[in-house]
C-alpha cells in the first residue's frame, strides 16, 4: 500500500483522545451559513469559499477576532447542540473514544445568551454521543482572560448551578499582557470547589507564564506550552512531574507560532520524555481534526508508528480519566499497535 495511505489509515484508526478542543472552533463554514439563516442573520460572507479565505491569520488575536464574530450566530440550545453533534460525529469517524472540551461561556453571555442556553446545547450532545458512539467526555469552562477578574469569578459563580455538568475550569484568549497571576483568586475559588484547573500558556505568551500557571494556578495541565523548551530548568520540571502539554501543531502553524510544521517542537518535547500530547485546537478554522493534526506533523517531522503510539498513550495518559479508566483505554491502544506490526 501507499506509504501515506497506510500512515493515515493506522493514524486515523488508533484509539485516542483530544484534550485541547475548543466548541466554538469546531464552527464549519456549512454550519455557520445554516444556522445564520434559521436565526435570520446575515453573515458579512456570501459564501463557504469566501469564509474559507478569510481565515488567514498573522497571529492570536488576528484568528480571534473571527473566531468570536463566527459564534455570534450561535443563539438557541438546538444551535449548540448541533456544534457539538456535528464535533462528535466527525472525531466518531476518527476512532477518537474520549475528548476534553472548552467552551468560552463569556463569548455568549455577553451577548445576551443564557449560561443555560450554551451548556445545555454541549452536555446533551454530549450525552447522546456517550449512548450511540460510546464516546467519553469532560466539559471544561474556559475564561476569557481579556476580561477582567470580576467577570471571571462571576462567570465561575454562573457554573457552579451545573457543577455536575462542568468538570474543569481552563484560561484561554489573548495570551500576551494577560498573565496566569491576574487570574490567581479565581483558580484558588474553583480549585476549592473541586474543579480540575488547566490554563493556556507558553503559546505566544513567555515560559515566565507557564511558571505562573503551574505555580499560582497550580493547573494539573498547560494548553500548548510550546515556549517552555526556552527554559531548560521549566523543560526539566515538566518532564520530570510528567505534566501534559496539549499541543496543536496545525494551531500553531496557521498563528504562526512555528514557521512551518518542519520546525515544530513536538519531536524535541517527546525525546526530552515530555508528556506531550497532539490536539486541534480550532478544527473549522485550522484546517483539521485529530488525525490530520498527527499526519501533517508525523510527515513533517518524519515521526515513525511508534512515536505515532506514543502520542495516544499520552492522550489518555495526559487525559482527566480515573486510573481504572486509563488502564482500560491504554489496553486498546496496545492491542491496536500490536496488531499493526
Ligand atoms: N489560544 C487562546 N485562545 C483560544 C485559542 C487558542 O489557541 N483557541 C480558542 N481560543
Ligand atoms: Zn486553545
Amino acid at each position: 500500500m501507499d506509504k501515506n495511505i497506510s500512515l493515515k489509515n493506522f493514524i486515523n484508526n488508533i484509539p485516542k483522545a483530544e484534550l485541547h478542543l475548543h466548541i466554538e472552533g469546531t464552527f464549519e463554514p456549512e454550519l455557520m451559513f445554516k444556522i445564520a439563516e434559521r436565526n435570520k442573520i446575515k453573515l458579512k460572507y456570501n459564501s463557504v469559499d469566501e469564509i474559507h479565505s478569510a481565515y488567514k491569520f498573522n497571529n492570536l488575536q488576528e484568528f480571534l477576532d473571527i473566531y468570536y464574530e463566527g459564534a455570534n450566530v450561535l443563539i438557541t440550545e438546538q444551535d449548540f447542540y448541533d456544534l457539538t453533534w456535528e464535533y462528535l460525529e466527525k472525531i466518531h469517524s476518527q476512532n477518537v473514544l474520549h475528548t476534553e472540551i472548552f467552551f468560552d461561556p463569556q463569548t455568549h453571555t455577553d451577548r445576551g445568551i443564557e449560561f443555560s442556553t450554551v451548556i445545555s446545547g454541549i452536555h446533551h450532545a454530549l450525552k447522546d454521543a456517550e449512548r450511540e458512539f460510546g464516546i467519553t467526555s469532560k466539559l471544561i469552562m474556559s475564561f476569557l482572560r481579556h476580561l477582567s477578574e470580576e467577570d471571571a469569578f462571576d462567570t465561575l459563580q454562573q457554573g457552579f448551578k451545573f457543577r455536575d455538568w462542568i468538570d474543569g475550569v481552563g484560561l484561554d484568549s489573548s495570551e500576551a499582557g494577560n498573565p496566569p497571576s491576574k487570574f490567581k483568586r479565581v483558580f484558588d475559588k474553583a480549585r476549592s470547589e473541586g474543579f480540575l484547573v488547566m490554563a493556556h500558556a507558553g503559546e505566544e505568551g513567555p515560559a515566565e507564564y507557564v511558571w505562573e500557571a503551574l505555580d499560582l494556578l497550580k493547573v494539573q495541565r498547560i494548553d500548548h506550552g510550546n515556549r517552555s523548551l526556552d527554559d531548560e530548568q521549566l523543560t526539566r520540571r515538566i518532564a520530570e512531574e510528567q505534566i501534559a502539554l496539549t499541543v496543536c501543531p496545525l494551531s500553531n502553524l496557521k498563528l504562526r507560532v512555528v514557521k512551518n510544521l518542519e520546525e515544530h517542537p513536538l519531536k524535541t518535547m517527546l525525546d526530552k520524555g515530555i508528556l506531550a500530547t497532539v490536539n486541534s485546537d480550532d478544527p473549522a478554522y485550522f484546517g483539521g481534526y485529530v488525525t490530520e493534526n498527527y499526519l501533517e506533523t508525523a510527515q513533517a517531522l518524519n515521526l515513525s508508528k511508534e512515536h505515532i503510539y506514543q502520542l495516544a498513550r499520552n492522550s489518555f495518559e495526559g487525559s482527566f480519566l480515573s486510573s481504572e479508566e486509563k488502564s482500560k483505554m491504554l489496553e486498546r491502544v496496545d492491542e491496536y499497535f500490536r496488531s499493526q506490526k
